[in-house]
């Protein structure tokens, strides 16, 4: 059975990359201060760099670019106050929809490493 939330084509990652990013580093790589795009769910940093229409300047999803996103993720909210690394404090179900964003992301983009918040 394809696993939960394969790509409907199949995207062949890189190697998992082990940098350890500060908060301040990773805000670096939102699509304008770098042409990288980062985002982070549960402080494992991944490229999404090719997906510019969810993450880039004006993008949909543009508020997690550079940050930890795993508060927002969990909640569904595109608030500006929930696009942070805060989530332990959340529901059992938010915390669901954050491993199976986690999941999903995994599936998806490289892994450059992990934040250090
Ligand atoms: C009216 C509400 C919403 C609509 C119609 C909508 C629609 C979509 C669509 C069509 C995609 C697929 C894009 C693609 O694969 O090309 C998508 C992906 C996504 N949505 Fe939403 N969305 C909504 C709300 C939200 C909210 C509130 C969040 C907050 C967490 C969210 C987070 C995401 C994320 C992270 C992706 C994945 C983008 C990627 O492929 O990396 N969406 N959404």
């Amino acid at each position: 059975m394809a696993p939960k939330f394969a790509p409907k084509e199949p995207v062949v990652l890189d190697p998992p990359q082990s940098t350890v990013f500060s908060r301040a580093e990773l805000s670096r790589f939102d699509g304008v201060q770098s042409p990288q795009i980062y985002v982070a769910i549960k402080r494992t940093v991944f490229d999404v760099t090719k997906n510019p229409k969810s993450y880039g300047p004006g993008g949909s999803y543009a508020i997690f670019a550079g940050k930890d996103a795993s508060r927002g993720l969990a909640k569904s909210s595109l608030k500006p106050e929930d696009a942070n690394e805060v989530y332990a404090d959340l529901p059992a179900n938010e915390l669901g929809v954050l491993d199976d964003w986690y999941s999903y992301f995994s599936q998806r983009y490289n892994v450059m490493g992990t934040v250090d918040v």
